[in-house]
């Protein structure tokens, strides 16, 4: 395995639209072209393609349609963590985060492209679709108190809609408090789980699912008439690589925003996101369940909600039904 394929991939993708000598590559880095040339033949393994020209060079022309490390190390060389780890199948990303970050204390990233019990919020099942969606876990090491993961959500959603919106220029909307829609149908759901100590919270990890390139066959019963994929809304194929780069720059601007700036300061572009507003809808937090319509949501991340008998409640997380 050539110890220099990661930093040739790294050149020519940054030369994509010129073609690149093997003799230029070679004493780019320093190596033969022998080397050059078998560091080639790796990455088409991998799933990437060539043109090639006689006395011209190399042009990578089609990329892997699955998640390729190498790839992913390139597109996401600025992100706002130190490690990434990709699988080609784990039972879920949530689980393998928590593992590691046991054993490592710097930001990380976990992606998959199956995960086989992937799971979402209230111990519910969450579909995992291989070479469609994009299932990944991020650990972030803030410093914060327990009560401040409310609003980190909040700007986890902005994030996550802004960075949906840039790619496909649809219409997102956020259900509070961990879920995106597109036409009323879910097309992401995030969870956010915590490891803390009496000092306050010191690891985050935020699992976020995203429903790309799914077909509507692709998803099975109820599933059908609720849940939709980028791909569906848009009526064109994502390209998952520009997909995640652009998410993980709004987590990184959004997330930024979170540690330095009080949720007050985008509260009004949190609330033109938001699809419960103005709504009667059912709100359900463990045994207790209620029928109303949000009418504020505080500097906190506490969403009040006056009831059918004009009762005042007040969520830190629930489940709406939509
Ligand atoms: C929800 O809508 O209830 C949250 C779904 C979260 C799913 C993601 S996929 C990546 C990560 N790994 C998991 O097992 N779950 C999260």
């Amino acid at each position: 395995m050539s110890k220099y394929k990661q930093e040739i991939l790294s050149y020519l993708m940054a030369h994509q639209t010129e073609y690149v000598s093997g003799q230029t590559l070679a004493n780019h880095f320093n190596i033969s072209r022998t080397a050059i040339w078998k560091a080639i033949e790796a990455l088409k393994t991998q799933g990437f393609t060539f043109e090639s020209i006689k006395n011209k060079g190399y042009r990578i022309t089609d990329l892997p349609h699955q998640w390729d490390r190498d790839l992913l190390s390139y597109v996401l060389k600025d992100a706002i963590i130190d490690q990434l780890y990709v699988y080609e199948e784990v039972t879920s990303t949530q689980t393998i985060a928590h593992e590691l970050c046991l054993a490592h204390d710097e930001p990380l990233l976990v992606l998959s492209e199956i995960q086989t019990s992937g799971r979402g919020r209230y111990k519910r099942p969450w579909s995992s679709q291989p070479n469609t969606g994009l299932w990944m876990s991020l650990v972030l090491h803030p410093n914060i108190s327990y009560q401040q993961i409310a609003t980190f959500n909040l700007f986890i959603s902005i994030a996550i809609a802004e960075a949906i919106k840039a790619i496909t220029h649809l219409e997102p909307k956020i259900k509070w408090p961990n879920d995106i829609y597109i036409n009323n149908k879910k097309v992401c759901g995030f969870l956010t789980e915590i490891n803390g100590d009496s000092d306050g919270v010191h690891t985050v990890i935020c699992g976020i699912g995203i429903n790309i390139n799914h077909n509507i066959d692709d998803f099975d019963g109820r599933l059908r008439q609720t849940a939709t994929s980028l791909k569906i809304e848009s009526k064109e194929e994502i390209d998952r690589y520009q997909f995640i780069k652009t998410l993980m720059d709004m987590i990184a601007h959004y997330y930024d925003m979170f540690l330095t700036q009080p949720f007050s300061e985008i509260k009004s572009v949190y609330k033109s996101y938001s699809m419960i507003w103005d709504r009667t809808l059912r709100y359900t937090e463990g045994n207790k369940q209620i029928h109303g319509k949000a009418v504020d949501l505080k500097d906190d991340g506490v969403l009040v909600v006056l009831d059918d008998n004009g009762a005042l409640h007040q969520f830190i997380s629930a489940d709406i039904e939509v």
